[in-house]
């Protein structure tokens, strides 16, 4: 059996897993949800979503992970050995092998966009548009574009392939020299990166408006699926309930202090979310954009390239954008590969070496069939959906909240009596107030919130 690796510093151990939070979730889903959704209205049922249930949630994991040292899989295994717990965490497991082949698809198309914006052809004229100018012909330039680099065959394949091997690369060096020490760089990069944007954004005519298109709040606009819509959003931005956390956790030290390292995750996480949109939509509004897509990508990949377009060093503005794409998404996909390849070296014993070849191996295949699904598979549907949003579907809103709903029951109903307090206390070494409240949640609130969501999806 080998060593349980550990993360080497306490900076490393946040850097990794706010890596994996910080994703392509926090860029095009967050802004978009919160500016269709009544804006502050909608920040402020999000940040209870987070508060209220994904921190305990997160804890939860952590518990697990921390405590028991092991894979996904793994943990339920030794704290209840002989007994069908570990269903939960095979769940999640496929959940995150699921998501990782069509997230390193779009990974592909954000390191596909970096490039194109290095070259300068994204910019240049497309054949559709040569001469034209004005709006109109600017979103046809852009979104022919966004037709050759991502919803053909070709070119995005070659992208998704070149982001399989450098997630491959990471794991391989292992979790000290490959995961922990790329995010200690990466991520000072993306927050640097970020807060250039803002200021520059600051210096904007309509900074003022572009706030107040952002997070005016619009009361009115919250009702039921709205808050579902938070709690999905919460769930996907924080990585929970995919066994990332439970893997991440199992190697911190037992030094680490849990609840403390939740809320760095979480807090850090959400202000990324929120610096996007004050990087977006004064932007947008400063060069009359505010009619446009903001949803999914469209708002990345034809409405921001527009707002470089006009604003004077184009080139480097979009450069440094899509480097923090590609920085958030490169971090996520590396946490999500990493739940499989520690569930193989843990529950099978293989060299780090052989699970990462057997977690990319197939990974070739699936991610291929997700990025053609966009191109000359786009007709081939299972149950009216294409590859890659059936897989998003399928396991972003049943496996994810599944495997969470799970572990929470167990945790709050079957697990050893006060193991999640030792764990959150650090074999009882201090106080900490958040013990009976995460218990209480873990035990009731969030196994019938996450329900509630899960089914509502489906009626
Ligand atoms: N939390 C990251 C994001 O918001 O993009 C990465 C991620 C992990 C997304 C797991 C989705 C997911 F299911």
């Amino acid at each position: 059996m080998q060593e349980k690796a550990t993360f080497g510093s306490k900076i490393g151990l946040i850097a990794a897993t706010v890596g994996s939070a910080v994703g392509l979730g926090n860029v095009w889903r967050f802004p978009a949800e919160t500016q269709a959704h009544g804006g502050a209205a909608f920040l402020i049922v999000y940040i209870l979503c987070v508060l209220l249930l994904g921190i305990p949630v997160m804890l939860g994991e952590f518990s697990l992970g921390r405590g028991m040292k092991s894979d996904a899989v793994g943990v339920y295994k030794k704290i209840a050995p002989g007994k069908a717990w570990w269903i939960a965490g095979a769940i999640s497991v496929t959940a995150s092998y699921l998501i990782l082949s069509f997230y390193m698809v779009v990974s592909g198309w954000t390191l596909e966009y970096f490039v194109q914006s290095v070259t300068g052809n994204l910019f240049a004229d497309s054949s559709l548009t040569q001469g034209l100018t004005g709006i109109e012909a600017q979103d046809m330039k852009y979104t022919q574009k966004m037709q050759e680099y991502i919803a053909s065959d070709n070119a995005p394949l070659i992208f998704t392939y070149i982001m399989i091997l450098i997630n491959l690369a990471v794991i391989l060096m292992g979790v000290k020299k490959g995961i922990e020490r790329l995010s200690n760089v990466l991520m000072p990069i993306l927050f640097v990166v970020l807060v250039i944007f803002c200021f520059y954004a600051f210096t904007m005519p309509k900074f003022g408006e572009g706030i107040s298109f952002f997070l005016n709040p619009d009361f009115s606009k919250i009702n039921m699926s709205v808050v579902v819509n938070a709690l999905g959003q919460a769930f996907f931005s924080l990585s929970l309930g995919m066994g990332i956390l439970i893997t991440y956790s199992s190697y911190f030290p037992s030094s680490t202090k849990l609840v403390k390292t939740s809320f760095t995750v979480s807090l850090l996480d959400m202000l990324v979310a929120i610096l996007i949109g004050v990087m977006i939509f004064p932007a947008v509004m400063s060069f009359g954009l505010e009619d446009h897509n903001f949803a999914g990508a469209s708002l990345v990949f034809v409405t921001l390239p527009e707002v470089f377009a006009q604003m004077p060093g184009s080139q480097v503005w979009s450069i440094l954008f899509f480097l923090l794409l590609f920085v958030a998404a490169l971090t996520s996909t590396i946490s999500l590969a990493e739940v499989m390849v520690a569930f193989l070296c843990d529950r099978f014993g293989l060299k780090r070496q052989s699970s990462c070849l057997i977690v990319v191996l197939p990974l070739f295949v699936l991610s291929s069939l997700c990025s053609l699904s966009q191109g000359s598979l786009s007709s081939f549907t299972i149950f009216g959906k294409t590859i890659f949003d059936f897989l998003d579907t399928f396991a972003t809103n049943l496996l994810l909240p599944l495997g969470a709903i799970i572990m929470c029951i167990y945790l709050g109903w079957f697990a050893p009596k006060d193991y999640l307090k030792r764990e959150l206390t650090n074999n009882y070494s201090f106080r900490s107030v958040m013990t009976p409240i995460v218990s209480f949640i873990i035990k009731w609130c969030a196994p019938l919130l996450i329900g509630v969501v899960m089914v509502s999806q489906f009626i």
